[in-house]
């Protein structure tokens, strides 16, 4: 937990906008995860918050990663390959899953040479890996159900219970290894029915393709999703780890390797933005700031992700309704349109907390303006 008196001093040391990660608080997730978990080997979903500090951080404490691109892998592979691999991980599957189910012709070609462990959804994508990268390991992914997820991410990838086992037959028949079944129950998830729901539709597939004679499967991925406390609706992670746990006892024996995704859960919180009014006015009678940052910028997750991140002022003060905007001549670059502010200058500084997860990863330099300034703290 950083201070408001800590995150003012970085923003008048670092200058605005400013993107503060706490190292921290990425270990004490990373930890409180594989405390709950012990059978759960975290493969961090890169695309949550690409920063190679992160990747740092999160390997040193015994993180494998998960990627969806080429830049991704190499992210990955750059800044953990000179690093000491803690005993159980000397293999690159052990560290990298390339979890993105279509891949374009010139990533498998070049990821071939590392036999990587890759997911895959369709027939297509079996022709592909076949010719391109023979010696990769392949993990099916499966169309579990999303309800009440914040992003739902089934409507795009998943194979359907009726076709997986074919398709895990197929790529036997060319003669690829199929290792396992991954899904992914929807980011933010906080209907823990979905983990219980997709592990039993789990276990029925690995059932079916040893009844049909496929008995090479020995991982179970179980995705990301886990949630970020946002706020008080967010049951305790401790909760979802004990439905998990029951779960994956009760369906999968020993030997069978368990991997989850995790992305926002390890940096969500880690994450506080800090920027300043760069203009004021009053508009529909309502006071109206204008920030340096915005949804083009570090706000991009409440575009990409659905998420809100409330702007918080650092002095006290009556509030008033306030709308709060982006910097950049598009009307869509609100932040907010009521927001509980005291009266503020222009030149002060604002900051949201819990800002670290599909933010500075998804901004843009839209209208010629910079992403923010990233600063690790507690590395
Ligand atoms: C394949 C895959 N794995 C993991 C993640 C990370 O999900 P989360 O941040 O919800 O943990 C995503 C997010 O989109 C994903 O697409």
């Amino acid at each position: 937990m950083i201070s408001k008196a800590r995150l003012k001093q970085l923003a008048e040391k670092f200058g605005t906008p400013l993107l503060v990660i706490d190292h921290d608080e990425l270990r004490k997730n990373y930890r409180m995860f594989r405390k709950y978990l012990p059978r759960v080997q975290p493969y961090f979903a890169v695309k949550a918050g690409a920063d190679p500090a992160v990747v740092r951080t999160l390997f040193k404490e015994g993180s494998s990663f998960d990627v969806a691109s080429m830049p991704e892998f190499d992210l990955v592979y750059d800044n953990i390959k000179k690093m000491p691999a803690k005993k159980r991980q000397q293999w690159i599957w052990d560290k990298i899953i390339y979890a993105n189910p279509i891949k374009p012709i010139e990533t498998l070609t070049e990821l071939d040479q590392y036999k990587p462990l890759v997911t895959f959804d369709n027939l297509d994508e079996i022709e592909k890996i076949a010719e391109h990268a023979p010696r990769a390991g392949l993990v099916l992914r499966l169309k579990v159900s999303n309800t009440g997820a914040m992003v739902e991410l089934s409507s795009k990838f998943g194979a359907t219970s009726g076709e997986a086992v074919d398709l895990i037959l197929e790529a036997d028949r060319r003669g690829l290894v199929v290792e396992g079944v991954s899904f992914h129950v929807g980011s933010q998830t906080t209907n823990y029915q979905n983990y219980v729901e997709a592990l039993n539709l789990t276990a029925d597939i690995y059932a079916e393709a040893k009844s049909r004679g496929y008995t090479k499967m020995n991982l179970v991925d179980i995705g990301g999703g886990f949630p970020a406390p946002y706020d008080s609706t967010v049951r305790p992670f401790k909760e979802l780890a004990r439905i998990i746990n029951s779960e994956i006892k009760r369906l999968f024996p020993k030997e069978i390797e368990i991997l989850a995704e995790p992305g926002r859960f390890f940096v969500a919180t880690a994450g506080y933005a800090v920027s300043k009014i760069i203009g004021k006015s009053v508009r529909d009678g309502k006071p109206s700031y204008y920030l340096n940052d915005g949804v083009y910028h570090t706000y991009s997750g409440q575009i990409f992700d659905h998420a809100k991140y409330p702007v918080k002022a650092f002095k006290r003060g009556k509030t008033k309704l306030s709308a709060v905007f982006g910097p950049t001549c598009d009307a869509l670059d609100v932040i907010s349109m009521a927001e509980d502010l005291p009266d503020l200058n222009r030149g002060e500084f604002v900051y949201s907390e819990m800002i670290g997860a599909y933010t500075y990863a998804s901004a843009t330099t839209f209208n010629g303006f910079s992403p923010a300034t990233v600063v690790h703290v507690n590395e």
